[in-house]
């Protein structure tokens, strides 16, 4: 089971650090794999282009190879059955919990005019999106830790509040060392969205050129026996995922021999980026214009999405003591 954070435009480091594992992921287990688009709404609840997002997500999502044949693919807000396991959740999450958690601190301070309610629960939403279809796995980075430890709580109230043991409580997908971190092109940390330091998947040949041709490198040339320095071991990671290792090689060795020239391994990179991210952007562009496709994969994965689900909240209606008369 993965949320999807619904914002657009996913980046290299988005794709060689999660999707990657998605596709492999959903080849030995039965995936979910959905949108997150009402838990946008606790940060931007008027969103400009709602829709339009969803859209651009879900096409690059599939163009990466994410397959609605094997995987459940969905938009939350198609499953309303999610919000009424919310809602029986919180009678179960309590405030001072939800007022401790990191996400929910840092969000206060960053936008201090809209503390709403649902900023506070978030993190039920989220374990009702997991738990609503029993999920053992959650594929998710360091960031969500504290959530997901929220969600195996709120499962083990529940089993332990109504004496039963139905929900299993999930962990975080481990994906071992595959787990790659890409840097950004200013010489350092993470490549973010934000931070306006990545390469887009849908971005143009053009934009890729421009961007690796101003990444950060050194100052000088390489001296004798000198380590790269952190801005060129960005550089050779980057490298390290889109160019065969034998260019890689090439290359550290010019650096080694101090003969290496940052402009020409550059534009190495700049050519292996855009030869591995051209058919990407070419089928982001064909789903985005097949309006029948999409909206064939979205109903499908909302009808697989809420079987699962209405399963759910039958059964855990039953087991709180609502019957029908
Ligand atoms: N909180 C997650 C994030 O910011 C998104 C998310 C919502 C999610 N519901 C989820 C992730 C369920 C995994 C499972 O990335």
């Amino acid at each position: 089971m993965s949320g999807i954070r619904s914002t657009g435009n996913l980046h290299l480091g988005n794709y060689f650090g999660a999707i990657k594992n998605f596709l492999k992921m959903q080849k030995e287990n039965n995936c979910y794999f959905f949108i997150a688009d009402y838990h946008a709404l606790t940060t931007h609840p008027k969103p400009g282009n709602l829709h339009g997002n969803i859209k651009q997500v879900l096409a690059e999502y599939l163009a990466c190879g994410i397959d609605p044949e094997i995987a459940t693919v969905f938009i939350q807000s198609d499953v309303p059955e999610v919000s009424e396991l919310y809602l029986l959740l919180n009678m179960n999450a309590y405030v001072g919990e939800l007022e401790r958690t990191t996400s929910f601190k840092e969000k206060i301070r960053k936008q201090p005019d809209n503390i709403n309610a649902a900023l506070l629960t978030y993190p039920v939403l989220m374990a009702a999106d997991i738990i609503i279809h029993k999920a053992n796995k959650v594929p998710v980075g360091k960031d969500q830790e504290q959530h997901l430890e929220m969600t195996r709580r709120f499962a083990r109230r529940f089993n332990m509040m109504y004496d039963v043991n139905y929900f299993p409580e999930p962990d975080a997908y481990n994906f071992g060392k595959q787990l790659v971190k890409i840097p950004g092109l200013d010489g350092t940390g993470k490549m973010g969205k934000s931070e306006g330091n990545g390469v887009f998947l849908a971005d143009t040949p053009q934009e890729i050129k421009k961007k690796v041709m101003r990444a950060v490198t050194d100052t000088g040339p390489a001296k004798p026996g000198q380590e790269p320095s952190e801005p060129v071991k960005n550089l050779f990671t980057i490298m390290n995922v889109v160019s065969d290792q034998d260019t890689v090689k090439f290359f550290k060795e010019k650096h080694a021999s101090c003969e290496i020239r940052y402009g020409d391994m550059k534009k190495q990179i700049a050519e292996d980026i855009i030869k591995f991210t051209e058919p990407i952007r070419s089928r982001i562009n064909d789903i985005l214009a097949d309006e029948k496709y999409l909206s064939r994969v979205v109903s499908e994965g909302a009808e697989k999405a809420r079987a699962s689900a209405s399963k759910t909240v039958r059964e855990v209606r039953e087991i709180i003591g609502y019957r029908s008369f």
